[in-house]
């Protein structure tokens, strides 16, 4: 009987834990359906169903969650229109967008995690295909630039800087800004998927100092020296035996007392573990992803390169995200 009631209990517990799922799971088919924006204004559920070409069953159910959420509300003519439209997600239009990030949460994290099982038992991974992932994962990274661009720009300015290369420039947010505020500095990225690297050159046409160059890193060999390299949510494309040889080869191409700058999740760090490890948890189901280091690995790992750490600071804190600045010692 002890036995019973205290299952209910547990049984109870996840339950409660897993409310969090619904409001994620609501947000990501509304997002991928535009539904959100679908019911902007008071709309009777057919129309929309008759609009966008949607079984009405399931519809119907959406709203229902959606109410019981309050992502929804429901009038007295029995029309259904959004409510707390600030923390939906915005228009699914190409764009960037909270949306972009539950996608790439629903769509690829949480799939990867639940065939742990399966992985496990079968001793196997999954091969990460970046044709097919790249442009999602390129969107969620612009999101982190509006975090993390004012602190590159600080840098920047402090290190009076005329030649940046940016290594795995995805669609090239970072170059562009920079492109745009100065005129001066000559940019390069370096992208190694084919069309996030066109994209990132059409995004790139309109700047005369903004140089794309579709290759892996591996085969890039510039014939000048660059002050600053960003490495920007990159570390966990290089397995941890390549990364030292990654940080020698980089130490080559930058000039004396130039700088680099890692974006990463790290691991174990005081804050923002739970996410970090997750992290590691997705990246460790591929066989051609790998887990990020620990500050305290990164700090080895780049010192035994021939750089210093000169800074290492949280972008969201709680995410257990960093910037980590060092600088090539003279
Ligand atoms: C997570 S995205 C980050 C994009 C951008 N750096 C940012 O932070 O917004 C990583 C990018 O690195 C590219 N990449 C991965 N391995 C690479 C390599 N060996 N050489 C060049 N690019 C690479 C990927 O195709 C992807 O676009």
């Amino acid at each position: 009987m002890i036995n019973e009631v205290a299952n209910m209990w547990k049984a109870r517990t996840w339950m409660k834990n897993n409310v969090p799922f619904l409001y994620s799971w609501h947000a990501y088919v509304g997002f991928e359906l535009n539904l959100f924006e679908a019911f902007k204004r008071p709309v009777r559920i057919e129309d929309v169903s008759d609009a966008y070409d949607l079984e009405i069953e399931l519809l119907e159910q959406w709203v229902e969650v959606g109410i019981a959420l309050k992502h929804l509300k429901r009038d007295e003519r029995s029309r259904v229109k959004i409510v707390r439209a600030w923390k939906l997600p915005g228009a699914n239009n190409g764009s960037p967008s909270s949306g972009d990030l539950l996608k790439e949460m629903m769509e690829l994290h949480i799939p990867s995690l639940l065939s742990y099982p399966e992985l496990m038992k079968n001793k196997s991974r999954h091969h990460f295909n970046s044709e097919k992932h790249a442009p999602t994962v390129a969107k969620t990274s612009t999101l982190l630039e509006l975090l993390a661009f004012r602190i590159i720009d600080r840098n920047v300015k402090q290190h009076k800087i005329s030649t940046i290369l940016d290594i795995g420039c995805g669609e090239g947010g970072y170059l562009i800004k920079l492109a745009k505020k100065y005129k001066e500095i000559d940019l390069v990225g370096v992208e190694i998927n084919e069309d996030v690297a066109q994209s990132a050159a059409e995004a790139a046409q309109p700047y005369d100092n903004v140089e794309i160059v579709h290759s892996d890193i591996e085969n890039y060999k510039p014939d000048r020296f660059f002050d600053y390299v960003m490495v920007n949510n990159l570390l966990h494309y290089f397995d941890p035996e390549e990364r030292k040889a990654f940080f020698s080869r980089l130490h080559n191409v930058v000039s004396h007392n130039g700088i680099v700058t890692i974006i990463s999740p790290l691991q174990k760090a005081k804050h923002g573990q739970q996410f970090s490890s997750a992290f590691n948890s997705f990246f460790l189901t591929f066989d051609n992803l790998y887990p990020v280091p620990s500050e305290k690995e990164l700090r080895e790992l780049v010192k035994k390169a021939g750089f210093k750490v000169k800074n290492v600071s949280a972008i969201i804190r709680e995410g257990g995200w960093f910037i980590v600045k060092i600088q090539k010692q003279a």
